[in-house]
């Protein structure tokens, strides 16, 4: 009876493993005949009050049942594992036919472009880069520049005023004040650039906030002569090996004598156009010898110390490079207009 039982408990495992769908089924089945719990085990610790004829019978029969049952749900375990295998790459499966999900890439706005190469071609020439403070006192921003309280030249630099003594530099000139101060006497040759801002329309050529690089060499035997070979040089290198500079006599309070520098216009050549007013010539930056006033006032004796100084307006040189006709495209952001020098860049 016992044996007839063993038979249909195997048969009816065979049926069970067969039909199995999916793994957890199968671990259902395989406790329901293969646990501790399950029939064929309990049928075999029942084998103890066996008589030992039986015992042996049935024994082998339980061992032989439990290892086809064992050897049915492996086979079977094998064939859906991978079947879910192949069910879970199918799902993952990813279709490289399709197009991608496509970047913009990004690009430096041509004012970033323009001070990157300013300030290259400066440290080539031995500059070193040196920063100040956009809030800035009185005393650094026009004092200590000659340009004392009641000087009309403050006409021109109206600006944005914190209190009385402190306000938004209206250029990078304070910057030489400085670095003069902190170079106790000694040496210097800086470049500065930075954000300038003064009270001023916002229309095409105007911004009240706009950016300078200032240039400040200081040393002993320093004449006009190296500041005429250092802007030319930097006119030649920003502009095209066939500019020419001229030097035009200008007025700054914090130098003596100071020049207005122009460059031939790149779009005739010199002779004559549209774009330079049929002058042949563009300016592009003020500069000078520094004025003795400024060196006392910052620690220098001018009877040994001389320098020269210089100050260039960014957007103008990036306006006059690409041919850019507002100044506040600079500053709006419009891919339209940044996409434009992506590639210059
Ligand atoms: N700071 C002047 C301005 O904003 C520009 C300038 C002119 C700077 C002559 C200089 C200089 O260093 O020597 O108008």
């Amino acid at each position: 009876m016992v044996k007839e039982r063993i038979n249909e408990i195997l048969e009816e495992a065979r049926k069970d493993i067969e039909s199995a769908n999916d793994l957890e089924a199968l671990q259902e089945i395989r406790n329901k005949y293969l646990s501790k719990k399950s029939e064929l085990m309990s049928l075999m610790s029942a084998l103890g009050s066996a008589s030992p004829e039986e015992r042996k019978e049935l024994g082998q029969a339980l061992n032989m049942a439990k290892g086809e049952i064992a050897t049915l749900l492996n086979e079977k375990q094998e064939i859906l594992a991978k079947k879910a295998l192949d069910e879970k790459l199918k799902k993952e499966e990813i279709d490289i036919t399709l197009p991608g999900t496509s970047y913009t890439r990004g690009g430096k706005n041509p004012f970033h472009v323009v001070t990157d190469e300013i300030t290259e071609i400066f440290l080539g020439m031995g500059f070193k880069v040196a920063e100040g403070p956009e809030i800035e006192q009185d005393l650094y921003n026009f004092e200590l520049l000659n340009i004392p309280k009641d000087h009309p030249a403050r006409d021109m630099q109206d600006t944005f005023y914190i209190n009385e003594n402190v306000l938004l530099r209206t250029h990078t000139s304070p910057i030489q004040a400085h670095e003069m101060q902190a170079s106790n006497g000694g040496p210097v040759r800086i470049i500065c650039p930075g954000k300038t801002y003064r009270r001023d329309d916002d229309d095409a050529t105007h911004s009240h906030q706009f950016a300078q690089i200032e240039g400040l060499v200081i040393d002993k035997d320093i004449n006009i002569g190296h500041l005429k070979a250092t802007l030319e040089l930097f006119a030649k290198k920003m502009f095209g090996e066939k500019r020419e500079i001229r030097l035009r006599p200008s007025y700054f309070p914090f130098t003596e004598p100071s020049v207005e520098v122009d460059i031939t216009c790149a779009n005739c050549d010199g002779k004559g156009c549209s774009m330079c007013k049929g002058t042949g010539y563009i300016e592009i930056l003020g500069g000078g010898m520094v004025h003795p006033n400024v060196l006392k006032m910052n620690g220098y004796d001018p009877e040994v110390y001389s320098g020269f100084a210089f100050g260039i307006g960014i957007e103008r040189v990036a306006i006059l490079r690409y041919g850019i006709d507002d100044i506040r495209k600079f500053y709006q952001n419009d891919v339209r207009f940044l996409h434009q020098y992506r590639k210059k860049a």
